[in-house]
């Protein structure tokens, strides 16, 4: 996720980027630029400092700026390419007349030959060469876009055609501002552009817009003009940066259709295969690989729990999880088939990076999959694999244990592919499968969104309002349904600060049933698997103790929701994916109850976003 902005028409074209980027920053902060056209050239700067990226860019634009026409700005979360200046956006086509920004992935980058890592650059070459047949900017962009494959947002700038901008979208997020002087505005999101105007338009995909002085004209890719569709905005500015949603961890669960999409997108190919190319590990290296291991804390160690079930159905390779802390003082066998896989959403957790290394000294493989390019597990590891969810502000997991989710299964199904254990023709419908999931988790949430437009509260809302007062938890799975069990009972205890028990459902008759009374409160992860019925056998051992039943089932299950008090309904999916539906109303229960407590679920008590002390 990165943040992207324009001005045209203003005198004040780098204070309004500058301004902006600022409030873009909750969208990426590993580096910060602009481009400003002046005198018929184009004049960049940028900096890649980490979370001091935009004020070191401050540093570097002059103080009285030159005459600008235009200018486009950037802030950047890395996902292609180090956290580098090099790899700073603005970037520039061959001759430097041409600059883009970019939030988004593009698929198809390669064959070209890139000064940068980053996989924008090849849309500012394509627009040169568009241009040097004699196309205008904006005919140069449309065709570009044509040919592109991915998710963008982006804007253009051009030396040669003074005070035009010219953006585009497909997926990734633009909106268009007009200021009451006649400027022209775009961004990724309003809350850029809200001190400077409250008429916005939001751009489809696969249409442009040319942004001129007082003008603004917007097409499809064919060239045919459309009107836009303008948006009514009444938010303030901190309302904005949240998306509408009261706070951050709102805003995040919502955006998990798109962590995930992210994730999958350029890694599942048309023909059904999988390529994970910036893994750095070898192919060879990974057929030679007879055991392996996952390390992690909290939320990613379920991740990571998941995997375990995934690896080993799919490949017939054993996987043991560890819990970071514990691995490096339990004397694992390792050697150099052993391949370690770290899991960390901020690459940076101490206890899980002290297990990498640990690993690499006793010869094992290893790779991380992290959010956070450039982090210092990316760094240190042999190999891996980023999850694309962008920023996360909450300080409990939701998005990125999404994202790390979907990731592990691709790197099952790649391993798969690879060693041979299973066939194509599998792999190519599990893909299919894979590919379906960004819809589903929307479906979960549209339901939750459109009972908020009706002004009713919401499915999940309903159930965590007569639980809130509970303070006794049990989260019951089974197989799979295990992490999700444990994943939701941690979501609850961070943030409403109840007493919540994760256990494998089939364990609770070996002690933990005597805490049973009427009363308790039993949540159970009962979706379809090859073990509903066993499932269902331990639910009707609680509720012969009296519990409340609350059930996550498949949408018209009606069989499960016979034995349940409360209903969370999510879609139905391949057994081993379910995790990635199921776990979303969870997060959502433990949100709601935590709002109705009047706690702040985006910073609870005791806990940091990055665990750096071990
Ligand atoms: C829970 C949560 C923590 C983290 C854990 C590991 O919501 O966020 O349990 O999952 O501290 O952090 P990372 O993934 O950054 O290594």
């Amino acid at each position: 996720m990165c943040g992207i902005i324009g001005a045209t028409g203003s005198d004040e074209v780098l204070d309004l980027l500058l301004e902006g980027l600022a409030r873009l920053e909750y969208r990426g902060y590993d580096s910060a630029g602009v481009a400003l056209q002046h005198d018929g050239t184009l004049w960049r700067a940028r900096a890649a400092t980490g979370t001091r990226s935009l004020e070191d860019l401050r540093k570097v634009v002059p103080d009285d700026p030159l005459t600008v026409t235009a200018g486009i700005g950037h802030t950047r979360w890395a996902t292609h390419g180090h956290p580098t200046e090099a790899n700073a956006h603005p970037l520039l086509d061959c001759s430097g007349t041409v600059a883009v920004v970019h939030n988004g992935i593009i698929e198809n980058w390669r064959g070209h030959t890139l000064a940068s890592e980053t996989d924008t650059e090849v849309i500012a070459h394509l627009v040169e060469e568009e241009l040097a047949g004699g196309s205008s900017l904006a005919e140069a962009v449309r065709a570009t876009l044509r040919v592109m494959r991915g998710a963008f947002a982006l804007a253009v700038l051009c030396a040669n055609e003074p005070g035009t901008i010219v953006a585009g979208r497909r997926v990734s997020p633009l909106v268009i501002g007009a200021g009451e002087q006649g400027q022209g505005l775009l961004a990724s999101d309003i809350p850029a552009l809200l001190g400077r105007t409250r008429r916005f338009w939001v751009l489809d995909d696969d249409q442009i817009v040319e942004l001129r002085p007082g003008s603004m004209r917007v097409t499809t890719l064919a060239g045919k003009e459309v009107e836009p569709n303008e948006l009514h905005v009444d938010w303030d500015i901190e309302a904005a940066e949240k998306g509408g949603f009261p706070d951050f961890m709102g805003k995040e669960i919502h955006e998990q259709p798109r962590a995930v999409a992210d994730t999958l997108l350029g890694r599942l190919l048309p023909d059904g295969t999988l390529a994970l190319d910036e893994l750095r590990i070898t192919d060879d290296e990974l057929r030679r690989i007879d055991k392996v291991f996952v390390v992690a804390c909290g939320t990613s160690y379920h991740a990571g729990m998941v995997a375990k079930y995934a690896i080993e159905h799919w490949t017939r390779l054993p996987v043991d999880v560890d819990i970071a802390s514990e691995f490096r003082y339990r004397d694992p066998v390792l050697d150099n088939r052993t391949l370690v896989v770290g899991v960390s959403q901020s690459g940076e957790t101490i206890d899980t990076l002290r297990a990498m290394r640990e690993a690499r000294q006793g010869e094992a493989k290893v790779m991380v999959i992290s959010n956070v390019v450039d982090s210092s597990m990316a760094r240190d590891a042999d190999g891996v694999m980023y999850t694309r969810a962008g920023p996360e502000v909450g300080v409990a997991a939701t998005k990125t244990h999404l994202a790390q989710v979907t990731a592990l299964e691709l790197l099952a199904l790649y391993l798969a592919q690879l060693r041979g254990t299973l066939a194509p023709a599998d792999v190519g419908l599990l893909v299919g499968r894979l590919a379906e999931l960004p819809e589903l988790i929307e479906r979960i949430l549209q339901r939750e969104r459109d009972a908020a437009v009706s002004g009713e509260p919401s499915p999940v809302a309903t159930v965590a309002a007569r639980l809130a007062d509970t303070r006794d938890f049990f989260f019951l799975g089974r197989h799979v349904g295990f992490p999700v069990a444990l994943e939701g009972a941690l979501k609850l205890k961070e943030i409403s600060y109840l007493r919540a028990e994760g256990y494998p459902a089939g364990e609770l008759k070996h002690g933990p049933i005597a805490l049973i009374v009427p009363g308790t409160v039993v949540v159970g992860v009962a979706t379809r698997t090859e073990l509903w019925d066993k499932m269902m056998s331990n639910i009707a051992e609680v509720r012969a103790r009296g519990a409340t039943v609350v059930l996550v089932a498949n949408d018209g299950d009606t069989e499960t929701a016979e034995q349940a008090d409360e209903v969370l309904w999510v879609p139905e999916t391949h057994p081993l994916f379910a995790p990635i539906l199921d776990v979303v109303p969870l997060q959502l229960l433990a949100y709601h109850i935590a709002r109705l407590r009047g706690h702040d679920v985006d910073r609870p008590r005791n806990l940091a976003k990055t665990v750096t002390v071990e």
